[in-house]
Order: structure tokens, then C-alpha cells, then sequence
């Protein structure tokens, strides 16, 4: 799993609307996720996705969060404030981040990696097999709009296949990310152009299980 990326840094001054927050922080880009020498995907595909779109939203975030250092609440507003603009591009522009990071760190030094029997057992409790359970994530990310996600629901201790069609549009609350999938045009068009289907055969051969196994495990005991 990840280190913790967040760093805190003491703004120079605050503004008189700074609404109570004191601390500006910060994300750096995890560069150690970078995957490379996979199978079906491309480095110059990986490339141009980790250093133009990922570094693009962490850098966005970065930005979003200073600026709420200063925005004046008093005029927030649901029809259109700066306030409400910082607020809905914070949770596409974070969730890019978070997705991405779990995503590449999925499809990372996977060889002669495979699911563990706990998982195995889980995804045939709930999908019937393992077979099953693929066909379902592979529908769910051609029928998506941006990510497949195999999530562990807290509330009721199932696994579900969740589709999302932008890094905040859709994705199931109480939940923990298992296995992520990508499948917005830029994650495969240098290498596949339109086809997306072959892409996704590729991210299966290129799983790290080992990161699922522990996802799996750490979301079993956040459960009460
Ligand atoms: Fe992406």
C-alpha cells in the first residue's frame, strides 16, 4: 500500500474569509506507481496517462485547496458561487487523484501474482465464480463512461461491481475500493484507438492480485 502523501504546509497569510481553516494542504504526485514493461499496454501509453492526466489533477487539487484558503463563504450559493465551483471541482479533481493512484498501483509488478482463496471465496459468494465475476467487471467497463471498480460494500459486506462514468459521478458510498479499472479513452487510445474491449483484456493480464489480497483483507476488518 501507499505511504501517506499529504504534507502540511502553513500558509504564508489568511484572509479575513478563510472560514476557520488554518492549514493549506498539499499532495505530491506519487511517482513510485508508475507501472512500466506491461503486457498489451504500452509504456508510451502509461507515460503520456501518469505525466499528463494524473499529474494534471494532482496539480488541479493543489490548486482547488489553496484557493479555498480564501474564498469568501459568506456568498456561497447553489445556483453558482466560487465557493460551490471549488466544492464540485475538489471531488472531481481529488477522486481523479485517488483513482488513478489506485488504479496504476493495481496493474503494477503484477506478474505471477493470483487472488488468494479469501478472495476467491468472496467473489464466488457473490457472483457465482471467478468467471462470472469478470464478465460482470468487463460489461461494467464498456457500459461506463470513466472506471470499473470492485468494491467492498461496509454495509452490507458485498462485493460489487461499481460503474462510473467521471471520477465523481456514481461511486457507491461506504464502500471500499478493491480493484480499479480505468476505461476513459486516454487510458488506452495511443495503443488501441476506439477499441476498448482489447484493452481491458490487457489490464487482466497485467493484475497485481497481491494488491487486491490486501485491499480485500484491510477492507474486512474496517468492517464492524
Ligand atoms: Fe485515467
Amino acid at each position: 500500500m501507499c505511504d501517506n502523501p499529504f504534507t502540511f504546509q502553513q500558509p504564508s497569510s489568511l484572509g479575513g474569509n478563510s472560514g476557520g481553516s488554518s492549514l493549506s494542504v498539499k499532495i505530491s504526485p506519487k511517482d513510485q506507481l508508475k507501472p512500466k514493461g506491461l503486457k498489451g499496454i504500452s509504456d508510451q501509453q502509461l507515460e503520456y496517462h501518469f505525466e499528463t492526466h494524473y499529474k494534471g489533477y494532482v496539480g488541479k487539487i493543489n490548486e482547488i485547496w489553496d484557493r479555498m484558503q480564501t474564498v469568501d463563504r459568506s456568498k456561497a450559493n447553489q445556483n453558482f458561487s466560487d465557493y460551490r465551483a471549488l466544492k464540485v471541482e475538489e471531488s472531481f479533481n481529488y477522486m481523479g487523484v485517488v483513482l488513478h493512484e489506485l488504479y496504476f498501483e493495481n496493474i503494477k509488478d503484477g506478474k505471477g501474482t493470483s487472488p488468494n482463496a479469501r478472495l476467491m471465496e468472496h467473489l464466488n459468494k457473490n457472483f457465482g465464480s471467478f468467471d462470472k465475476w469478470k464478465e460482470d467487471f468487463k460489461a461494467c467497463g464498456i457500459a461506463l463512461r470513466g472506471w470499473a471498480v470492485l468494491v467492498y460494500d461496509l454495509t452490507n459486506g458485498k462485493l460489487i461491481n461499481n460503474g462510473l462514468d467521471a471520477h465523481n459521478m456514481y461511486g457507491l458510498l461506504n464502500t471500499i475500493p478493491l480493484l480499479v479499472l480505468d476505461v476513459y479513452e486516454h487510458a488506452y487510445y495511443t495503443d488501441q484507438g476506439p477499441k476498448r474491449p482489447p484493452y481491458i483484456d490487457a489490464f487482466f493480464e497485467n493484475v497485481n492480485w497481491d494488491v487486491v489480497n490486501k485491499r480485500l483483507d484491510a477492507a474486512l476488518k474496517a468492517r464492524p
